[in-house]
């Protein structure tokens, strides 16, 4: 299995490439189920969750070229995909491949509204918490659909064509607003969602539905508004930047100091970790290029935080908000209230010399003037890239184990953090 070792020590400077973002590109991939027309995503970023929902896709009957070419073959980043479901071939998504990623659970959504029927697998993904499916299953009811779960597949049915109706989230969810905004897009008359998500790459969708044909407005409040229609045709739609790989470099920059410009990256994006960013020190500045980054001299200052949909600070950026804290000039305090189990970091950190402790769903850094390199592991993606910038900040050798979780959503990780000065590479094998 492939490791990454990295010595710490070095500032970083230099320029850094923001990807499209996964979590857009997941939702709008699993759009083009909706239409037999071809749905062409630019800047999709070239990750393992990418490839795999590929082959989820693949499974269902959806064909797909990179500038005409399969798109395993190819090896270009940030690339332009067409994804044609001309006609959906298998309405069954199984364990097999539903059980390696959560968001491969969305395709259920415009399988129903397409096909009247979906039976797909209960979902796997990073182990951060139980995380149900109850509001997805509520919401599509609420939509007129049957379901039954039966021997871990989930099967819906909606023989006479989903109903819109009003749905009010009784919690905030991000793939369950995805899921419900694709499949009463399809659905007969309107669908009104409230405590719907606000994320960025929810309004990425809606405006993919929206190109595609679809009346969806009120994406990024949390009232979202959809009028049925017939039928969806292709388009063509952008992949945001990633706002969590942005912050993630904002914040490796934070803690190891230096001077980096975040190509292709927006502020509005992310303004509530950017705003915490520069409490701890670093200078923020919007540029006509994305996000300069500086730290220099002056030491990291404590600051509390805690996690909330959006707007607020993201949980996929909580993990690397606890790297940066484990060497701020005293004690902070960070709240997880997304998930449950979200701090498998901690442990891990603490072997690099970080003292951490937790109390319920918060973790107390007690920041130390230096870190040391250790080998190290995580179980989860955001988990990986913590203990990377931990690394690049700590003395000496960090070695990070289970590296398939960074291939998952870190597209040229080594490559865009070694082009800054940093000492990084892979080990194969
Ligand atoms: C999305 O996951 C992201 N994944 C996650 O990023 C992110 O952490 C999360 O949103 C929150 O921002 C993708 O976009 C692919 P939720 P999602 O439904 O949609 C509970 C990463 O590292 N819930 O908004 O699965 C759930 O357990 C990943 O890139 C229910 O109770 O998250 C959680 O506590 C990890 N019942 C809360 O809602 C449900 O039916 C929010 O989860 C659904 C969710």
């Amino acid at each position: 299995m492939d490791r990454i070792r990295i010595v710490g020590g070095n500032e970083l400077s230099g320029n850094i490439p923001i990807s499209g973002a996964k979590n857009a590109a997941l939702p709008l991939m699993i759009a083009s189920l909706l239409t037999d027309g071809t749905l062409t995503l630019e800047n999709v970023p070239h990750l393992a969750d990418v490839e795999q929902l590929t082959r989820i896709l693949g499974n269902h009957g959806v064909d797909y070229s990179v500038n005409g070419r399969r798109l395993r073959q190819s090896e270009a980043y940030s690339r332009t995909v067409n994804f044609t479901a001309r006609n959906i071939v298998d309405t069954t998504a199984p364990y097999e491949l539903v059980s390696k990623m959560r968001a491969s659970f969305w395709v259920i959504g415009p399988l129903l509204a397409r096909m009247g029927e979906a039976r797909v697998s209960l979902p796997g993904g990073c182990a951060i918490g139980t995380r149900p499916v109850d509001l997805f299953i509520d919401g599509l009811q609420a939509l007129g659909a049957t379901i039954d779960v039966e021997s871990g597949y989930v099967i819906a049915k909606a023989k006479n064509r989903l109903r819109g109706n009003r749905y009010v989230f009784p919690k905030v969810s991000v793939g369950a607003t995805h899921v419900l905004m694709m499949a009463a897009s399809l659905a007969r008359g309107e669908t009104v969602l409230e405590n719907a998500a606000r994320e960025p790459e929810i309004v990425n969708l809606a405006d993919c539905l929206n190109a595609m044909g679809a009346k969806v407005s009120g994406a990024g409040t949390s009232t979202i508004t959809i009028d049925g229609v017939d039928q969806l045709s292709g388009a063509s739609v952008r992949v945001i930047p990633d706002r969590i790989e942005t912050g993630t470099y904002a914040m490796a920059v934070a803690m190891t100091g230096g001077d980096v410009v975040l190509e292709g990256a927006e502020p509005d994006l992310l303004q509530s970790a950017l705003d915490v960013i520069a409490q701890t020190g670093a200078e923020i500045t919007p540029t006509n290029e994305g996000i300069r980054v500086r730290r220099n001299g002056a030491g990291i200052a404590p600051v509390d935080v805690t996690t909330a949909p959006f707007p607020g600070f993201p949980t996929d950026l909580q993990a690397q908000f606890m790297g940066l804290m484990t060497m701020a000039k005293g004690k902070s305090h960070i709240t997880e209230t997304i998930f449950e189990n979200r701090f498998m970091h901690v442990q891990e950190l603490a072997r690099l010399g970080a003292h951490i402790t937790l109390s319920g769903q918060t973790a107390i850094v007690d920041g130390v003037s230096k870190l040391k390199g250790a080998p190290v592991m995580a179980t989860d993606l955001r988990a990986s890239v913590s203990l990377v910038i931990a690394g690049l900040a700590a003395e000496g050798e960090t070695l990070v184990n289970r590296v398939y979780h960074l291939d998952r959503g870190f597209e040229r990780l080594e490559e865009k953090l070694s082009g800054c000065g940093a000492v990084i590479e892979r080990i194969s094998g």
